[in-house]
């Protein structure tokens, strides 16, 4: 292969995301296209205004990381895009796109799971082989404990039974009246909010098991505004904002460290957009220091949704020998990531 470089492109949501790394996985450069403005009217993402725009977008982005990191077409080797999960019309608008660009320039193609672009991420920067770890995957759409063994060696340990956790803070967000996402919004106000304010309920903390459910949370959340009646302050806000997230993180730190123990491992790894929460990112600091485990977050820039983490998958793909991927291969808006020892899929 002539080529040295990975062109990987993300458009599963609403970011129109291009990146360019090192077939070893160092980035050479991330560039994403936020689509956030154009969907907060709707409080959500409206698919046909995504695929739109990632097809307006995406063409002027690849030519622009291109341009400014003045690389030539010459010099990529392989091709990578994101196959799901996500919006279908999205999905089919990179994943064409990269295909294009693969057969055109007749270089190999890794078609590459959004879940594990987030899995890996937190090891972007470090050089080596994906160590062993227990990782948790906090995203919109996903709440995952996964067992890593290594690059492709997944093992589901659990997930949520209804919302996923950034879900969750973006559900409440909307019934607080706060702008879309909630997650970030909700993060700010609950720095001046009282964290014992209200007392919510800790969905399955002593389940048992390490499954998650959280929306009886978003429900308590909703009574709870309901019962302070019509003259609400931002103080109060600020309380509730600060006692629900305070209940989200309590369940993800305490599910993340009795995994952890029950599959033995000594190193844990945190990632998805929930992961750039301050106060979880603390909890995790001080939880992963006090029963003495090494701790990997990805840095806030990989940690919401970008085409580095693609492009990083896709060489630790390539280094460990994983065949590329058909320009005949098809995406899958429910694409798993990996099943559970007794084979029940929870990705
Ligand atoms: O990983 P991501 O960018 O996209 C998906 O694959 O879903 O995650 C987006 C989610 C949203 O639900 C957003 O509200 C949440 O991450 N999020 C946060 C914070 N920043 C983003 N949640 C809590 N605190 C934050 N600081
Ligand atoms: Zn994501």
């Amino acid at each position: 292969m002539s080529g040295k470089l990975i062109l990987a492109i993300e458009t599963s949501c609403d970011e129109t995301a291009v990146a360019l790394a090192t077939l070893t996985g160092e980035i050479v450069g991330s560039f994403v296209s936020s689509q956030i403005e154009l969907h907060a009217p709707y409080g959500g993402v409206v698919p046909e205004l995504a695929s739109r725009n990632h097809n307006l977008d995406l063409r002027p982005l690849v030519s622009h990381a291109l341009e400014s990191l003045q690389v030539d077409r010459s010099e990529l080797g392989v091709i990578a895009a994101t196959s799901g999960p996500g919006l279908a019309s999205s999905l089919l608008i990179g994943d064409t796109t990269a295909k294009a660009i693969a057969a055109g320039l007749g270089i190999p193609f890794y078609s590459i799971n959004h879940m594990e672009g987030h899995l890996l991420s937190p090891f972007i920067g470090l050089s080596g082989a994906i160590p062993s770890h227990l990782a948790l995957i906090i995203s919109g759409g996903h709440t995952l404990l996964i067992d890593v063994e290594g690059v492709a060696r997944y093992r589901a340990i659990g997930s949520t039974k209804d919302d996923a956790a950034g879900e969750a803070f973006d559900k409440v967000g909307k019934l607080l009246g706060l702008p879309y996402p909630g997650g970030p919004e909700i993060a700010k106000r609950a720095e001046l909010g009282n964290r014992e304010a209200f007392d919510f309920p800790r969905s399955m903390l002593n389940s048992g098991d390490f499954d998650f459910s959280f929306s009886g949370l978003k429900t308590a959340v909703l009574y709870a505004r309901e019962k302070l009646g019509a003259e609400q302050t931002s103080e109060m806000i600020a309380d509730l904002c600060a006692s629900f997230q305070e209940a989200v993180v309590d369940v993800l730190v305490s599910k993340l460290m009795s995994s952890a123990e029950a599959e033995q491992r000594k190193r844990i790894a945190l990632s998805g957009g929930v992961s750039c929460n301050e106060r979880l990112r603390q909890r995790i600091r001080d939880a992963a220091e006090k029963q003495d485990l090494e701790l990997f977050l990805s840095d806030k820039e990989y940690s919401t949704d970008n085409a580095a983490m693609i492009a990083f998958a896709a060489a630790k793909r390539y280094e460990s020998g994983i065949a590329p991927s058909s320009l005949d291969s098809d995406i899958d808006p429910n694409l798993q990531l990996a099943v559970s020892s007794t084979g029940e899929i929870k990705g």
